[in-house]
């Protein structure tokens, strides 16, 4: 125990769940999907490879492809209403909508603030997070954030993308992975003891290093190129510092409540690809029935793959009220995150 700390391990964790404090509590889940599905089959026909390669190496067996008029915020406007009607709420309640995306439908104004609009709503405010497939995970913490400190009381967190308008249908090493998608979930404010008991959200871990940039962006820019540009990802090199990653900020946040993965009901991981998925799970000792898995059905649809994943797993009654939750991914800058909530 290091000088001056009065309390360490559970004692610390008992004496925290003594006070009053606000929790951001969820009220609601949904999620989008564009129309068209296309398989590894089709997949063949667009460039050199294989179901099995892709199955093998990434889990993958299908993703949805955004057609005419599907776009990041039609998406994530089907996912809002989908996660409104699920709260039994309308967008006269909330007051903050924050959407994470790498595939804004502009440079500017902010997709949050577009779906704003396509909901009816003219009060509150709005913004757009972009840390590519952390940005779930960051645009949760930053509504828990606003929530705490009472500038908000009910949050639209979405996470919504179209990644097939930024591939390169010739690169069969990236354009095989991605997919498009939309996930929401609504967050309010509750009171809660400052126990783990609590419902809400119960810890974050957020990094980013910058001096990964190489290894997955995009080659375009509007201050740079004036165009969108495609994506490129060193996969390899993405894949050596997955696991690390993910593990350290999920064991960050067993650690800062006192929680282990014994009391865990459910890992909800960033989709990208089932060998990270099941290697992180591994490693931390999380029992892979405890692993939610959908980077089968949807491939790696970026920040929208938690919401995604979520709403699967609470809409068949997997995820249930009062279980444990870790949410976690890794992605493009280097990003990455945990987020730990009793459902
Ligand atoms: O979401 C953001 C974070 N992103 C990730 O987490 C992605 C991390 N990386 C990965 O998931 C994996 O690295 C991939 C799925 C992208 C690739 O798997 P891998 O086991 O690392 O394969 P590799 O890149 O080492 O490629 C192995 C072989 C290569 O051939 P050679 O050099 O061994 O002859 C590739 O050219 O597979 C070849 N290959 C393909 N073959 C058939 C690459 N792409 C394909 C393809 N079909 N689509």
């Amino acid at each position: 125990m290091p000088n001056g700390c009065p309390l360490s391990g559970r004692k610390r964790h008992e004496r925290r769940g003594t006070s009053r404090m606000i929790r951001s509590v969820v009220r609601g889940f949904g999620a989008a999907l564009p129309k068209r599905v296309m398989t590894n089959a089709e997949m063949e026909q667009v460039v050199d490879t294989s179901d099995d390669w892709i199955v093998q190496r990434s889990g993958i067996r299908q993703r949805y492809i955004a057609g005419e008029g599907e776009t990041t915020a039609s998406l994530g406007e089907q996912a809002a209403r989908a996660a409104l009607a699920n709260a039994g709420m309308t967008p006269d309640d909330l007051d903050l909508i924050i959407v994470a995306t790498s595939t804004p439908d502009n440079t500017f104004p902010a997709t949050a603030v577009n779906i704003q609009n396509r909901l009816g709503m003219h009060h509150g405010f709005a913004f757009d997070v972009q840390a590519v497939c952390t940005g779930f995970v960051y645009a949760v913490t930053t509504a828990d954030a606003y929530i705490r400190g009472g500038l908000a009381k009910r949050v639209l967190v979405i996470g919504a993308e179209t990644f097939s308008r930024i591939l390169n249908w010739t690169d069969r090493t990236t354009c095989v992975l991605f997919g498009d998608g939309a996930g929401a979930l609504i967050l309010e404010a509750g009171e809660g003891t400052g126990a783990n008991t609590d419902r809400g959200v119960l810890t974050a871990s957020l990094r980013s290093d910058g001096s990964h940039k190489d290894k997955l962006y995009v080659d375009g820019g509007p201050s740079t190129t004036g165009t969108v540009g495609v994506l490129h990802m060193a996969g390899r090199e993405v894949f050596k510092h997955a696991v690390g990653m993910i593990t350290d900020v999920i064991q960050a946040a067993f650690d800062a409540t006192g929680t282990t993965p014994d009391d865990l009901d459910w890992l909800v991981p960033h989709q990208a690809n089932r060998r990270i998925i099941d290697g992180s799970a591994k490693k931390l000792g999380i029992a892979p029935e405890k692993v939610v898995v959908t980077v089968d059905l949807h491939g790696n649809t970026s920040a929208a793959s938690i919401p995604l994943a979520l709403a699967v797993a609470a809409g068949d009654g997997r995820i249930k009220k009062g279980d444990l939750v870790m949410l976690e991914a890794m992605g493009g800058g280097f990003t990455w995150g945990a987020v730990l909530l009793r459902w």
